[in-house]
């Protein structure tokens, strides 16, 4: 298995006999999982998404990827929550937090937030630079991306011209009809169809997350590889021999004993969007009618200077996800000084991912010391096929993980009502 879960963190806190007595329910959520796939109005085609593919999927997304890097020196992906975060945690994990800094064309996020500063930052770095866009969005109605859309288009359309502008929009959307769908048939957009069974948070291995990661020039074939070596090792209903499954069960004994609180956690800051990825795809799939554990992404050893001494002390209902890299892909040495000023030679000509890793290893045990339950997803190194393994071992423990909670993993009806609220302000109607 490529991402092996770690519990010495977790053994002083969750007793192999508690285990054992979660088995008939992490069964029942295995055969629930089963079951969704055969009713046709299942939402769980994200499950064989890597078998599924085929080379012309493939091709399809190459094909435009590659006439959007002969095309723009700047492409704009327009999209909110899991619309944009798997694609963005993608490109910061496997190139770097600084892709832009370093390669093109450079990608920016936009619609993904209402901020007119933020919009019109990106619109004014975009104007003297050739562009292509892609928008995505599965409900092609989502305000965010919706109101961002416009304004790109419309400045596509005033910089190149009508014709020439819609060979530089990509229109990522649900296959079924909507308004976006609508548009980008008329006006001819190249378009990526979202398969119906595949929600949002679930869709990073579509062309969702595919076409942008390509862009980046990121290796989508091995990245659904991965994905597929997750789904070959991951079929197993025995927990002994399912690592999603026994995560799901960790979580949810840990849940028992009012531990509501995740902390999703890396020492690598490439991995800050990845994070937040985790974080909409359990909070959205697993906070409903009062159940759920709340995640928050955090970078350690950043963050250890902000929480830290809360997670220390106070952590009584949180406990701690790691993602743990085994081997760095870069590396720092350390120099040493003439004179030891500050008394750090004796880390002179040490490796700074060794020293990230003791930084790591102290916390966990400090953690844990404090009362606080660690647990670990070890995965061996930090590259395309990890990281679709990966993908795929998150989204089925959070399936398993839901079923287990007692909610639909697959349904998010709680984030309808501020939209209702929202537009009834807009259209200058009364509060109720
Ligand atoms: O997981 C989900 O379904 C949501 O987070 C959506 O991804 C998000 O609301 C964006 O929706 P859409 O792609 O329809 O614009």
């Amino acid at each position: 298995m490529a991402v092996k879960l770690k519990a010495d963190g977790i053994i002083d806190f969750v007793k192999e006999s508690e285990i054992e007595l979660m088995e008939p329910q992490v069964k029942l959520a295995m055969q629930l999982l089963k079951e969704a796939e055969q009713k046709d109005d299942n939402m769980v085609g994200w499950h064989t998404l890597s078998i599924n593919f085929n080379s012309n999927d493939v091709d399809e997304i190459l094909e435009s990827a590659e006439r959007i890097r002969r095309q723009a020196d700047v492409f704009v992906v327009i999209g909110v929550g899991g619309s944009y975060l798997g694609a963005r945690a993608a490109i910061e994990l496997l190139k770097s937090q600084f892709y832009n800094y370093e390669h093109t064309p450079q990608i920016y996020f936009v619609g993904n937030n209402m901020s007119p500063s933020y919009l019109n930052h990106v619109l004014n770095m975009c104007k003297d630079k050739e562009l292509c866009i892609n928008v995505i969005s599965k409900s092609g109605g989502t305000l965010e991306p919706a109101l961002a859309f416009r304004a790109f288009k419309s400045l596509l359309e005033t910089k190149y011209g009508k014709a020439e502008a819609k060979k530089r929009i990509f229109v990522t959307t649900g296959a079924q009809k909507n308004s976006l769908l609508n548009l980008a048939e008329i006006e001819g957009y190249k378009t990526f169809k979202i398969p119906v069974n595949i929600g949002g948070r679930f869709s990073v291995l579509t062309p969702v997350g595919l076409l942008p990661m390509a862009v980046a020039d990121i290796d989508i074939q091995q990245v659904i590889l991965g994905a597929k070596e997750a789904f070959e090792d991951l079929r197993s209903d025995n927990i002994a021999e399912n690592d999603s499954m026994l995560y799901a069960v960790y979580r949810n004994c840990l849940y028992k004993k009012s531990r509501r609180i995740e902390l999703f956690t890396s020492f690598e800051p490439d991995f800050e969007f990845f994070l937040k990825w985790c974080q909409q795809l359990f909070a959205e799939s697993e906070g409903k009618f009062g159940n759920g554990i709340f995640p928050v992404p955090v970078i350690y050893s950043t963050d250890l200077h902000s929480i830290g001494q809360f997670v220390q002390e106070s952590g009584q209902a949180l406990f701690e996800t790691f993602i743990d890299i085994e081997n760095a892909e870069d590396e720092y040495i350390v120099e040493k000084e003439l004179v030891d000023y500050d008394s750090l030679n004796f880390l002179a000509d040490k490796k700074m991912s060794f020293i990230n890793k003791m930084a790591f290893l102290g916390t966990v045990s400090a953690h844990t010391k404090g009362g606080v339950p660690c647990i670990i997803l070890n995965m061996p190194k930090k590259n395309e096929r990890e990281y679709g393994y990966l993908i795929y071992f998150l989204e089925k423990a959070c399936a398993i993980s839901g079923y287990m909670l007692g909610v639909n993993p697959f349904d998010q009806p709680g984030v309808e009502e501020y939209k209702t609220r929202m537009f009834r302000l807009l259209k200058g109607k009364q509060e109720e």
